[in-house]
């Protein structure tokens, strides 16, 4: 069994970025990102925190536009347009999720140019038909690691549980465009056990602590566990790591898998952007 170090990863492409932001600084150019984040969430807040400490570390300007959660809708468009408008800023963030107001609404008010998540209609409608432009940063991530660690996908039989908008759907997507023969299960699939028992790559992503054990893998299959799941202050992905190691050929661990990644992916995403 072989463990994808999605840390160690994450850490040489956050190098990389590095070394691309000095150049843009070079030219004059300091990359910019926008965070707007609404309410209290806890988990929002951690998040938050890391991405911009992340930013920090590898030389991008993070703005963070802080609401309560009883914020008018109009004042949060008017910032979105104010953001949409001002050549400073590359890179657009909604953090999700938003209390009270209309999320997807104010997702695809973003400018698709901006869309440094990718969730914007116009961005999702280019990954839909095989015109990948920004993909979002933890399906990104995912392909990323599978490319990394030279794990064909073309092909493959990939099961995806969990059909968020944020990983589960756009990352059926992108796997499908790299020849994947992609199945999404998710609540309401019927015999989950017999569906994810014929994955040759499973990805979990439903946020469920340890919830996939070795009933649920095929031997020699390979595992991404998306989760981040905190209980008592501790963290636990959605595939109990124990039970499936010795099923394996290589598996992701939390923390230290996928999460190191999806952050490196939207630093990724927002250089992009700057299109230098
Ligand atoms: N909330 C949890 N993950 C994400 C993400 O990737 N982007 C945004 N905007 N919100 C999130």
């Amino acid at each position: 069994m072989h463990i994808i170090d999605g840390k160690m990863w994450a850490n040489k492409i956050i190098e990389e970025l590095k070394i691309k932001v000095q150049e843009l600084k070079f030219k004059g150019i300091i990359p910019t990102l926008a965070i707007i984040l609404i309410g209290d969430n806890p988990s929002s807040e951690i998040y938050v925190q890391n991405k911009e400490k992340k930013c920090k570390e590898v030389g991008i300007n993070c703005l963070i536009k802080r609401f309560s959660a009883m914020v008018k809708e109009e004042e949060v468009i008017n910032v979105i347009n104010d953001l949409n408008n001002d050549e400073k800023i590359h890179g657009i963030l909604l953090q999700s999720p938003v209390p009270n107001l209309d999320e997807a609404k104010l997702m695809n008010l973003i400018s698709p140019k901006k869309d440094v998540d990718g969730f914007n209609i116009e961005n999702l409608g280019f990954l839909a038909s095989n015109e990948e432009n920004v993909l979002a940063a933890t399906p990104k991530g995912i392909i990323k690691l599978l490319e990394l660690e030279n794990i064909e996908i073309a092909g493959k039989n990939v099961v995806i549980v969990g059909r968020s908008k944020i990983v589960g759907r756009p990352l059926a997507l992108a796997l499908l465009n790299r020849d994947a023969t992609v199945t999404i299960a998710h609540s309401k699939t019927l015999n989950l056990k017999e569906v994810t028992s014929k994955a040759d790559i499973l990805i979990v992503a439903i946020g469920q602590a340890q919830f996939i054990t070795e009933e649920y893998v095929k031997n020699g299959a390979i595992v991404i566990d998306v989760g981040i799941n905190r209980i008592d202050g501790k963290i636990y992905g959605d595939v109990n790591f124990d039970s499936v190691k010795d099923k394996v050929k290589a598996i992701t661990k939390v923390p230290g898998g996928v999460g190191p990644m999806t952050i490196a992916m939207l630093l990724s995403n927002l250089i992009y952007l700057v299109g230098e």
